[in-house]
């Protein structure tokens, strides 16, 4: 067993049945995800500034009122496992990409469209709050919301920041399929392949991944198979025309597409979530 793991295992209260979460699409980021008992755990090899900054993350947000039960350790330098591991209270409830699973799989079918829409609502009322209290998470994506009943919770903080809590490495966007086309120009035109990131960055963010969820196309197409980085595709977003979203809607949803439109404005500062 992961010694990162070991170690949080003996840490944690209620720590049984631990299974491992793969990470999407096979990608190896460093990191492991596990859940056991009512915990997640994530374990990084040393020096695992992603996982620390995650930690800080959560800390924070404790202290500010907005998380609990946030638990963390570390093995001694030295040891050949060394490393961290950061612990959070296992969510129950669907990831935004399972919640709109039935549709995409079943063209054509409306039914259950309000659960569908209260999913969204409830994804751009947590983004909303992040904004107020002047948070921006940097990964917005399907797989990074958890829906829990009529409120829904953003995870995988590691790019997330606040004006006390900068971000200790440079910021090179979240997935590419949500990234906003003035942030995927900021990656492909630059020459340091980082970018700034803005509130209004992260409303198109919850709108593409609203979008690609029920469609199964984020707003600039799927990433070819052959690809091997997202080049090309923050290439698409950056320069190409978006994709018409009544091409790929399963069938026709006026208050989610007006949500998805309006979060999906080429122009930054118009905008708007409801
Ligand atoms: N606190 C949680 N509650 C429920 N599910 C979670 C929680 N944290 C993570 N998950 C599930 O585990 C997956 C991976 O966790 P995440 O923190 O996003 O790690 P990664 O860095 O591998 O993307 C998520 O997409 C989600 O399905
Ligand atoms: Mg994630």
């Amino acid at each position: 067993m992961d010694g990162l793991l070991r170690a949080a295992l003996g840490a944690l209260d209620g720590a049984a049945g631990c299974t491992q979460i793969p990470n999407p699409a096979g990608l190896d980021r460093g990191t492991r995800t596990y859940r056991a008992g009512g915990w997640k755990i994530k374990t990084m090899p040393a020096p695992a500034l992603r996982l620390h900054h995650e930690a800080c993350v959560y800390q924070a947000r404790e202290r500010q009122g907005l998380h609990r039960g946030t638990r963390h350790g570390h093995l001694d330098d030295g040891h050949p496992d060394a490393g961290r591991w950061l612990a959070v209270p296992w969510v129950p409830g669907p990831t935004l990409w399972e919640a709109f699973a039935p549709a995409r799989n079943a063209h054509g079918s409306s039914a259950a469209r309000g659960g569908l829409l209260d999913a969204a609502l409830a994804a751009a009322a947590e983004l909303r709050r992040w904004h107020r209290d002047a948070w921006l998470h940097g990964d917005v994506q399907p797989a990074n919301i958890v829906v829990a009943g009529r409120a829904a919770m953003f995870i995988d903080l590691e790019y997330a920041r606040h004006p006390r809590l900068r971000l200790p490495y440079p910021y090179r966007g979240g997935i590419a399929e949500t990234t906003a086309p003035e942030v995927a120009r900021q990656l492909v035109d630059s020459q340091q392949h980082a970018a700034e990131l803005h509130p209004e960055a992260e409303v198109y963010a919850l709108g593409a991944a609203i979008r690609w969820a029920w469609t199964g196309h984020p707003p600039a197409g799927r990433r070819d198979p052959g690809d091997a980085g997202p080049g090309r595709l923050l290439h698409a977003i950056a320069h190409g025309p978006p994709r018409a979203l009544r091409e790929d809607r399963p069938y026709p949803f006026p208050e989610l597409e007006d949500l998805i439109e309006q979060a999906l404005h080429p122009d930054p500062h118009r905008r708007a979530l409801p």
